[in-house]
């Protein structure tokens, strides 16, 4: 059997090295398809793989149905929003997630940008702290609580809103719990984005929410560029010229709002939140070990696919 590793975004050499121990050593084969830069190249490999790890690379039914022998996928990561689970299904394709393995690197990212942006992109201007100041947590899964833990130790007041995780969690974590989004935006200096992407959340972040943040308010978003509504965040920007916005996603307006908006922006050029040796280790050993219990267990603990 044969598993295939597809990686647009590679993993770190010591990742691979870990991937390959676990895959080997199953007595499956291993094939690595890193920085592709044409489908096809996709396509012609997942032919006759058996199982598939990814990060946010596209399975959809093109590659479903180029991968006649596939019969688990694992996201090696948190969001699933690159695999068509509907079609998945309808191939006879497990799809997995690794729930919480790289949800600290995300969480440490959000601070590099958000100190970022209090010191005005290190332009040399005096900018302000983190601490004392509150922080807004949108979601509340494994990256909002890890985002939660640093922001005490950087001494800020910290309150989230998620309608799927029990008041009880978040106030065990020392979190204020929010329960009406407005609210999130209008009393946080710093709002973080960990909302997923489904058809519940995209583009539900925009003009409205945005405009009711405080006076040098920062929205730091490493979640994806879809929760966000453009055109909205645009002319909120445009009305407040205090307001900045940091991504960990280049925006489809990425070169407009660039220019716009000089010093008040700033996006990575490829998502960076879960690119360190750590969470490539913890994520791709988990996809891999995930991916061998299914193929010799039939085990499928991380299902998200129905
Ligand atoms: C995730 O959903 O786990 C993160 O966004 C990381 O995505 P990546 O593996 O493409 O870096």
């Amino acid at each position: 059997m044969k598993v295939l590793v597809a990686t647009e975004k590679p993993f770190a050499a010591v990742a691979v090295d870990g991937i390959r121990q676990v895959i080997e050593g199953a007595g499956y084969e291993l094939e690595l398809l890193e920085k592709y830069s044409s489908k096809a190249d996709l396509l012609a490999a997942v032919a006759d793989a058996d199982g598939l790890i990814i990060r946010s690379d596209v399975v959809d039914k093109e590659v479903l149905d180029a991968a006649k022998q596939l019969k688990i996928v694992v996201r090696a990561g948190a969001g699933y929003d690159n695999v068509d689970l509907k079609e998945a299904t309808a191939h006879n394709v497990v799809v997995e997630n690794t729930p919480g393995q790289n949800s600290n690197a995300v969480a440490e990212l959000v601070f590099g940008m958000a100190v970022m942006a209090a010191r005005n992109m290190y332009n040399g201007t005096s900018g302000t702290e983190l601490k004392d100041k509150a922080i807004g947590i949108h979601a509340f899964g494994q990256v909002g609580r890890n985002v939660a833990r640093i922001a005490k130790g950087f001494g800020m007041e910290v309150s989230a809103l998620d309608p799927y995780c029990p008041d009880e969690v978040i106030v065990e974590a020392g979190v204020k719990p929010v329960h009406d989004l407005k609210e999130l935006y209008k009393n946080n200096k710093i709002v973080s984005l960990h909302i997923p992407a489904t058809d519940e959340t995209r583009k539900s972040v925009g003009y409205e929410l945005v405009t009711l943040m405080p006076k040098n308010g920062i929205l730091v978003n490493t979640a994806r560029k879809e929760v966000i509504d453009e055109p909205g965040l645009i002319k909120a920007l445009e009305e407040r010229p205090d307001l900045k916005y940091v991504a960990d996603i280049k925006p489809d307006a990425a070169d407009e709002m660039t220019e716009k908006f000089a010093g008040r922006v700033f996006f990575t050029p490829k998502k960076m939140g879960a690119q360190t040796a750590e969470a490539n280790i913890n994520a791709g050993i988990a996809a891999a070990r995930q991916t061998v219990a299914f193929l010799r267990d039939g085990i499928d603990k991380f299902k998200v696919n129905k």
